[in-house]
Parts: C-alpha cells; sequence; structure tokens
C-alpha cells in the first residue's frame, strides 16, 4: 500500500479511477440492521458464501450508517470496530467493483484459471458477511459508519489481483494491531478468526493467480500501530465523500507523513538500497536537528531499526539499506522514527510503507 497515494493520483491522472457504486443510501433500511437478528447472519446464512451475482449483497446494498439506538457511554471496543467497519466498506467495495467489471472471460482471457471470477465473487460474499459482523460487534450506544465513495487504479484483472493481494496481507497485518487496540478477549478471538479468513483469500491467490509457495515464514507480521495502515487506505476515499455521521477514519488519525521508495528503486527485496521519497507535498516531514532518526523495519515477530541521516535532507537524499536479515516472504512494514525499535505510537514520524516481498515480482509493481 506503500504508493497508494500517488498510485491513485496517477489513475486519475489516466481516467482509470473508477467510483464503486452505491445503491441505497436510504437512512430507514440502514435503521433495520440495528437489529443483529435482521437479515442474513454470518455463519449460519450460506449467502456469505455462495451468492453469486452483480447486485451488491446484504448489508453492502444498504450503504447508510445506522444511527445509535440507545444512549449511553460507548462499549468498551466500539472505536476498533467502527475503525475496522470503515475500512471494511473500502475493501468490501473494492471487491464489489471488480465483481461489477469483470467477468469469468475477462480472467481467462487474461490467462488467469477459469474459476477466478468465481472466487472473486465468493471473497466479495465473506467480505460483506464482515461488514455485518463489524455492524454487530458495534454496541447500540454508538454509530455504526456507512459507506462513502470509493476509487480504485485498476483498470484490468492483473492490476486489480495485484492490488488485492496487497490489500488482503495488508489486512492481516492491521489486524495483528487492532488485536492488540482491542480490550476484550471476545473481540481479539474475533478479529483473529477475520484475520485468519484474510489470510485464505492470500493463500488462494498464491497458489492459484501467481503459482508460488502459498507460505508466508513462520510468522505474519506484527505491527502494533493498525490505524496508521488504516489511514493509507483513505487514498482510496473521494474526499468529503463520507456520510456526515461516520467518525473521523481512522479514529484517532496522526496523519503521518507518507513516503515511499523513491521512483530509481530497483528492488524492495531485503538487502536493497532504498531512497525515502515523502511523497505529499502538502504533508513533509520535520527533522529536528541533534535528533537521531531511523528507518524501523517490522517483519514477522520482530524489528530492526536502521540509522538514518536526516541532516541534510532535503537537498541530500536519505538512503537506507532494507535489513538483509530478513526473510524475504509476506512483507515488511517500515516507518521512519526518532526511538529504536519505534515502541511507541509518538515515535513514529512518517509512513508507514507496506513492502510486498511475495510474489517477489509484484513488490515493484505495487509501488
Ligand atoms: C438488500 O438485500 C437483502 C438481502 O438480499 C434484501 O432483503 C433487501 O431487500 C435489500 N435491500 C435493499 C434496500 O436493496
Ligand atoms: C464478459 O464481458 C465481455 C465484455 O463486456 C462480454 O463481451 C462477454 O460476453 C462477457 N462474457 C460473459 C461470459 O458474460
Ligand atoms: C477450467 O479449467 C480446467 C483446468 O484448466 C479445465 O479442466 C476445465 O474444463 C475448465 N472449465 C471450464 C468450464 O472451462
Ligand atoms: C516522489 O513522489 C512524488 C509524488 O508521488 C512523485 O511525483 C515523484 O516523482 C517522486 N520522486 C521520486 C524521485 O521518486
Ligand atoms: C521493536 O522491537 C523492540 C525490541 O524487541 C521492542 O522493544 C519494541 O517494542 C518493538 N517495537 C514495536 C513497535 O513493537
Amino acid at each position: 500500500m506503500m504508493l497508494l497515494k500517488a498510485f491513485l493520483l496517477s489513475a486519475f491522472l489516466h481516467s482509470i479511477a473508477y467510483a464503486a457504486a452505491i445503491p441505497s443510501h436510504d437512512k430507514s433500511n440502514a435503521q433495520q440492521l440495528a437489529d443483529p437478528n435482521y437479515g442474513p447472519i454470518p455463519g449460519q446464512s450460506p449467502m456469505y458464501s455462495s451468492y453469486r451475482g452483480k447486485a451488491p449483497p446484504f448489508p453492502g446494498n444498504i450503504t447508510a450508517p445506522i444511527a445509535p439506538t440507545a444512549k449511553g457511554p460507548a462499549g468498551i471496543d466500539d472505536l476498533v470496530w467502527q475503525n475496522l467497519l470503515s475500512a471494511e466498506w473500502i475493501i468490501f467495495s473494492f471487491y464489489q467493483h471488480a465483481v461489477e467489471m469483470f467477468n469469468t472471460t475477462a480472467f481467462v482471457e487474461a490467462g488467469y484459471p477459469n474459476t477466478t471470477y468465481d472466487r472473486i465473487q465468493e471473497i466479495r460474499d465473506n467480505e460483506a458477511g464482515h461488514l455485518r459482523i463489524f455492524q454487530n460487534e458495534i454496541t447500540p450506544t454508538s454509530v455504526k459508519p456507512g459507506a462513502c465513495k470509493y476509487a480504485f487504479p485498476f483498470d484490468s484483472p492483473a492490476s486489480f489481483l495485484a492490488l488485492a493481494t496487497l490489500i488482503e496481507i495488508s489486512s492481516m497485518t492491521f489486524l495483528t494491531g487492532l488485536v492488540e487496540m482491542a480490550k476484550l478477549p471476545a473481540s481479539q478471538g474475533a478479529m483473529v478468526a477475520i484475520a485468519t479468513t484474510e489470510t485464505r483469500h492470500e493463500t488462494w491467490a498464491l497458489l492459484d493467480i501467481w503459482k508460488t509457495n502459498p507460505f508466508g515464514g513462520p510468522a505474519d507480521t506484527v505491527f502494533p500501530f493498525a490505524n496508521e495502515i488504516l489511514d493509507l487506505t483513505n487514498a482510496f476515499i473521494v474526499p468529503r465523500s463520507c456520510p456526515l455521521e461516520n467518525p473521523v477514519y481512522p479514529s484517532p488519525r496522526q496523519n503521518l507523513p507518507p513516503f515511499s521508495p523513491a521512483s530509481s528503486t530497483k528492488s524492495i527485496y531485503p538487502g536493497s538500497n532504498i531512497v525515502l521519497n515523502f511523497t505529499d507535498p502538502t504533508n513533509q516531514p520535520s527533522f529536528r536537528e541533534g535528533v537521531k532518526y531511523y528507518a524501523t523495519f517490522f517483519h514477522g515477530p520482530s524489528n530492526i531499526s536502521v540509522p538514518i541521516d536526516t541532516t541534510n535532507w532535503p537537498r541530500k537524499d536519505i538512503e537506507v539499506t532494507i535489513p538483509s536479515q530478513f526473510e524475504a516472504r509476506g512483507i515488511i512494514i517500515v516507518v521512519v522514527s526518532d526511538t529504536i525499535g519505534a515502541p511507541t505510537l509518538k515515535t513514529v514520524k512518517a509512513g508507514p510503507v507496506v513492502l510486498l516481498e511475495q510474489p517477489a515480482e509484484l513488490g515493484l509493481t505495487v509501488l
């Protein structure tokens, strides 16, 4: 999800950005969803696996926010679930848009297995189930966020599948962080169950689409600052298109300066050098004199910090080597920090960047 902002911008320039269909903003329909027993129930209805069709499945067909139905303090984990529901509207809409745009033939003609479109519909259905699960996890005293308008930078089966791989593995990672933010064991268990579902999607893609080893090493990447990854997905939201009732997404939002490896980057494999390009001219980092900064790389269960020289930036590029110790599997996440190990949220000063290591050939294309 590294260069999503630039990726999106270039998509606009090439006029290939599409807004996903927003079927119903009807508030009276939405209010019925406050009852968790309304509509198909995830884990009980087969609809969240076996529905086929271009029309969005429930609850993706009802996009307005659901107003609170009780007064009182917010539930302990409501904020975490609200963040997750807002993220899920993006992910669901991403798949829904692909289902509307493509068909079986489109994937076959692009060289993918004849089961691909069917699987994409099933993943879309699973994501609809996530929408419903997250709506139900938010307690009646809090608003359940609705859909915004979205624009996704893909125009072909290949560019869609590449982005899908990045989104699935990024979801697996931000869920590891949301689990740390949630307080109730029941919330944490439910989030792990969602993370493993995203892993199944990713595993299918590695096997069937990318024809590669489906395993990602002994542990996927743990990254505690989930909202920083969620913030990257704001690149998909059409500015000012969200319902006014929705909370800020993500909440709390740090709005850190984004960066990505510069366009000259030849490889994002462990051991490669990258130059940090701070891609948003309106949100540049401010490095203080006398403070030591690091690029902190997260992979699997651990992190490694590499000192960076910021003294003459922006006149002189900031260059750093991706730690060669890391196994080239899954993803590596990079942030700029003012403390070794980026131990707290406040020590993160820029980023994150998601470096996709597997399949290797996609890493640079989704930069
Ligand atoms: C949404 O889908 C559900 C389940 O298929 C259906 O019962 C409901 O009428 C639909 N609502 C709208 C507003 O389209
Ligand atoms: C798939 O879409 C293409 C282009 O829109 C169309 O020509 C073709 O008939 C469709 N194929 C199927 C199986 O629906
Ligand atoms: C789909 O592909 C498989 C394997 O390539 C083949 O055996 C099968 O006949 C194909 N099915 C259809 C409906 O084309
Ligand atoms: C840095 O990012 C900006 C914004 O995406 C882009 O226009 C520029 O080409 C990038 N520069 C390099 C050296 O990659
Ligand atoms: C990075 O690793 C160090 C050393 O194990 C640890 O103290 C620190 O908390 C880790 N950082 C994060 C953000 O987990």
